[in-house]
């Protein structure tokens, strides 16, 4: 019998959000990417979206652009959102609902609020994450995932403390419906004050928590992370951990996010992220000569 030993990662750094607009003019929280910190090998982009809360008619998103080489996980935690594009998808995002969309050799979209949302206003909050693609799948033909709130796995401590939501990978029993070209972890946990996790995150995977809200205690010396903060675990152990202070006056909520790095280079020209620059270059000129198909009305 082979015993595995435990060991809980450490700390490597918090990085603290910039705040940058996007689209038409949409406040963002973007730890990364930034000049000090391009990736975090497979991830390319993490970007919190509000929360805000929106005037009638002041909704605003982000018109038709191209991606390709990556794929875009958008989470959407309040408001509803509205997404088309070139292969002629088109579908809804509610509260809870998750997009996973692997752009592969390209696509053409538009993310915009729903426009009865726009029209009423109200509360927006969603999670933008770009996961890359290893070079074998980059010109993949894309493909989408679009789970609906209701088929995200949720499980609970038998105390209630912790409830986690499985967008990929697995925790506390349950397993995630949506499938990762590469092995993933995205997890969304609260923990009511007192409350601590312990999620096994094998080694060889980069491993960060983003701060929803409220704030936190993070890794073997648990180290304080809060709202808006990515804390970065160090790959020097098999498990990670994190608690909400019994002290705390809120529960903390938390993105535990994790991946195996391609370890492949990185061309990144806006949208299209691939591994040369002549790739790049094509990029640019299939995306400009109509290659990446348009979006019909
Ligand atoms: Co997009």
């Amino acid at each position: 019998m082979t015993v595995q030993t435990q060991t809980l990662r450490t700390i490597a750094g918090i990085i603290n959000s910039v705040e940058t607009i996007e689209g038409a003019g949409f406040l963002v929280r973007r730890p990364f990417p930034k000049s000090s910190f391009s990736e975090f090998d497979p991830f390319l982009l993490l970007d919190e979206l509000g929360p805000v809360n929106l005037k009638p008619g002041q909704a605003k998103g982000a018109p038709d652009h191209p991606h390709r080489g990556f794929e875009t996980v958008s989470y959407i935690l309040d408001g509803r959102l509205e997404h088309k594009d070139s292969e002629g998808h088109a579908g809804l995002l509610n509260p809870g609902d998750v997009q996973w969309m692997t752009a592969g050799a390209g696509v053409i979209h538009s993310e915009m609020p729903e426009s009865e949302f726009i029209r009423t206003g109200g509360k927006l909050h969603g999670i933008q994450l770009w996961v890359n693609l290893p070079q074998q799948d980059k010109m993949m033909a894309p493909r989408y995932q679009e789970i609906p709130s209701a088929q995200i796995p949720v499980a609970q401590t038998e105390n209630g403390a912790v409830t986690v939501r499985v967008i990929a990978g697995a925790a506390l029993g349950a397993t995630a419906v949506i499938e990762t070209r590469t092995p993933i972890v995205y997890l969304h946990f609260t923990l009511q004050p007192g409350a601590t996790i312990v999620q096994p995150v094998p080694k060889e995977y980069n491993a960060f928590a983003y701060v929803l809200d409220g704030s936190g205690l993070f890794g073997a010396e648990q180290e304080p992370g809060e709202d808006g903060q990515m804390v970065i675990f160090a790959q020097d152990g098999n498990e990670v951990t994190i608690a909400n202070s019994a002290e705390a006056q809120h529960p903390l909520d938390l993105l535990l996010i994790a991946g195996v790095p391609l370890n492949e280079p990185v061309v990144r020209y806006g949208p299209f992220v691939m591994n040369t620059e002549a790739e790049i270059i094509q990029a640019i000129d299939d995306y400009r000569n109509g290659r990446m198909g348009h979006i019909h009305a």
